[in-house]
């Protein structure tokens, strides 16, 4: 069976992100999105409720599994024998820190392989930051995170200010 992890902070899901989760699921039998922490990046949502608002999201898809894992992703991997991560990239500015990514967990693991799946051009400016910031002064946001989540980050983002 092809199972693959799809990494990622998800503070929160984007369309960009489940358009890389519909993608790659068609592509391997399993996917796991696994929430991780980036240690460079304030969260808004906890772990647990971006899982949730994840699993809310991929319902419609069969084969795909949301799970956390505090530590290293490369630990999760060895931990579950699974040899393929999946990234997506945006633009050229990804590139830099995705490789260097790529390349510490392949430093780690030699037998587990990072491969990249080019974000849909529609999506390409889309990231968590700009779509907190976006809520945070009042824009709107509809388009830029699935409808399934929508309330929840503009109201998350309300109790913030
Ligand atoms: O969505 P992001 O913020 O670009 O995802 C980055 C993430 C969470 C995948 C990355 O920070 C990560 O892998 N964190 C877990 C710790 C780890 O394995 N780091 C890699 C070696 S430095």
């Amino acid at each position: 069976m092809k199972v693959a992890v799809y990494p990622g902070s998800f503070d929160p899901i984007t369309k960009g992100h489940e358009d890389i989760i519909k993608r790659a699921a068609k592509v391997f039998d399993e996917l796991i999105v696994v929430v991780s922490v980036n240690p460079d990046k304030k969260g808004l949502f906890d772990i647990p409720e971006r899982v949730e608002l994840i699993k809310r999201v991929v319902k419609p898809y069969a084969n795909v599994k949301v799970e956390s894992f505090d530590g290293l992703v490369i630990n999760y991997m060895k931990t579950h024998d699974i040899k393929v991560i999946i990234k997506g990239l945006r633009a050229m500015s990804d590139f830099e820190y995705e490789f260097q990514m790529a390349l510490i967990n392949n430093k780690l693991d030699s037998s587990v392989e990072t491969l990249f799946m080019m974000t849909n051009t529609e999506y390409s400016f889309l990231s968590s930051s700009a779509v907190k910031q976006t809520a945070m002064f009042g824009g709107c946001i509809k388009g830029l995170v699935p409808d399934e989540i929508l309330n929840d980050v503009i109201k998350k983002v309300g109790n913030r200010r």
